[in-house]
């Protein structure tokens, strides 16, 4: 199969209802904990992409059995202890930030030493932000300028830790919670605020963790070393695969779209909040609590009337996966959108805060960036008539979904590589997109 997409047809009216597929960083911390849970755990609608393949295949390599049934996986785990290495074993963890960061929490009392991997853009990463933390637990810890392949060696004298995360990286602090589990005594961390999937996950295992919401930060206790027993989880739709259709919706002419059951987590509606600002009207129907985690579905329709935004810094980690998509319709918008802040999306799968600069300016919409911060000057008039090639930027799944979504709503001939990108979050997003009535060769 060729590894680029050909689109020249903006879309079509649409009025439909879709599903989109189960949401990653729930998946691959379900695989995590079950290979980490006392007996077997059945997990529905796990997401079957690179990310979530390469953090099965991870937990096996360490002992566990996994089996997969039509709608759900069976994974068998031993408890805390439960892994089972030989000696020297590499994990690969592909294209995943999220696998190889908490993994490494898992892995502080590892008696053999386990090499971590990645592919080229998770190798260009910064991992000192998971194994700093994790050092001062007492794991033995190598790598080379702070990169992958990252070595653990583990230890037997495991000591709990106090630790401040500032970065908002919900990675760093599920690594620092993930360690605290195999820990005797009491972590306690203080996280600014990022997604809590973990401490949700944990709080329904019947884990000891304690914790205080405060403005800005989440005071976090965990008392560690308690085995907890397998459990059944249904993983509802994930909002960043949601996103691509919202913004396609939002921008198309005269359409309507239900996305059902899609996890709407506070910690990760930003787009929601932002897209409602810029005038989107988007609305939550049928909630529901789901061990916490709160589900609904999403109505959407069609909007020639946006402004921009001033968008507050503190929805960037409740939007970070999503602001390549959200720059889409600030290009689109009556009006100047101002971001600010933004360091942390060059340290994604790739640059992404300078690929948006590189592709708004390529289609013509006026951007200034001033350190980290955004002036995207919109125009309601956007339409393209050129030809557009995405070739030069790093493999990065969301860089392409966002290439697709442009092409089929700001119109242009468009040769996208590389689609093969959306097998590490989102192996449906063609077969959606297509029965919306996009024509993509
Ligand atoms: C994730 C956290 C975020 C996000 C990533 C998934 C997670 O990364 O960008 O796609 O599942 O914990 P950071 O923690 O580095 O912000």
């Amino acid at each position: 199969m060729k590894n680029y997409i050909s689109i020249s047809k903006r879309i079509s009216k649409f009025n439909k209802t879709i599903e989109v597929s189960g949401d990653k960083s729930l998946s691959i911390r379900c695989v995590l904990l079950a290979s980490q849970a006392i007996g077997i755990s059945k997990i529905y609608n796990l997401l079957e992409s690179e990310d979530v393949i390469s953090a099965l295949k991870s937990v096996k390599k360490l002992g566990i059995k996994y089996k997969k049934f039509p709608t759900y996986y069976e994974i068998e785990g031993y408890g805390l202890n439960g892994y089972n290495t030989k000696k020297k074993v590499v994990l690969n963890a592909g294209n995943s930030g999220t696998l190889a960061r908490l993994i490494l929490g898992l892995l502080v009392d590892s008696k053999n030493q386990i090499k971590i991997t990645g592919d080229k853009s998770l190798s260009s990463r910064d991992f000192s932000r998971v194994t700093e933390p994790l050092k001062l637990f007492g794991a033995n810890i190598e790598s080379r300028n702070k990169k992958l392949p990252v070595k653990i060696f583990g230890t037997n004298f495991l000591r709990p830790i106090s630790y401040v995360e500032n970065i908002g990286s919900a990675q760093c602090k599920s690594a620092v919670i993930f360690a605290s589990l195999k820990t005797p005594g009491v972590t306690i961390i203080k996280a600014k605020k990022s997604r809590n999937h973990t401490e949700l996950l944990l709080k329904n295992l019947g884990v000891a963790i304690k914790v205080k919401k405060k403005k800005s930060f989440d005071y976090i206790e965990i008392k560690g070393q308690k085995n907890f027993k397998c459990f059944d989880y249904k993983i509802p739709g994930d909002i960043s695969s949601c996103s691509f259709f919202l913004v396609l919706t939002l921008l198309a002419k005269n359409s309507k779209l239900t996305i059902k059951n899609v996890n709407i987590n506070n910690t990760r509606t930003g787009i929601i909040t932002i897209l409602n600002k810029m005038g989107a009207q988007i609305k939550f129907k049928n909630m529901k609590n789901y061990k916490g985690e709160l589900i609904s579905d999403i109505n959407v329709e069609s909007k020639s009337n946006l402004k921009g935004v001033n968008c507050p810094q503190s929805l960037n980690s409740s939007a970070i996966d999503e602001f390549l998509i959200i720059f889409l319709v600030a290009a689109k918008v009556k009006g100047i959108s101002k971001f600010y802040n933004l360091g942390e999306l060059n340290k994604k799968e790739s640059s992404r805060l300078d690929i948006a600069v590189n592709f708004l300016k390529m289609i013509g919409v006026k951007v200034i960036k001033k350190r980290n911060d955004l002036k995207i000057f919109g125009n309601p008039k956007l339409k393209l008539n050129g030809v557009y090639e995405i070739k030069k930027f790093k493999k990065d799944h969301r860089v392409f979904m966002m290439s697709c979504i442009a092409a089929l709503v700001f119109g242009g001939k468009w040769k996208i590589n590389d689609r093969k990108s959306t097998y590490t979050s989102f192996p449906n997003f063609f077969k959606i997109i297509k029965s919306l009535g996009a024509k993509i060769n």
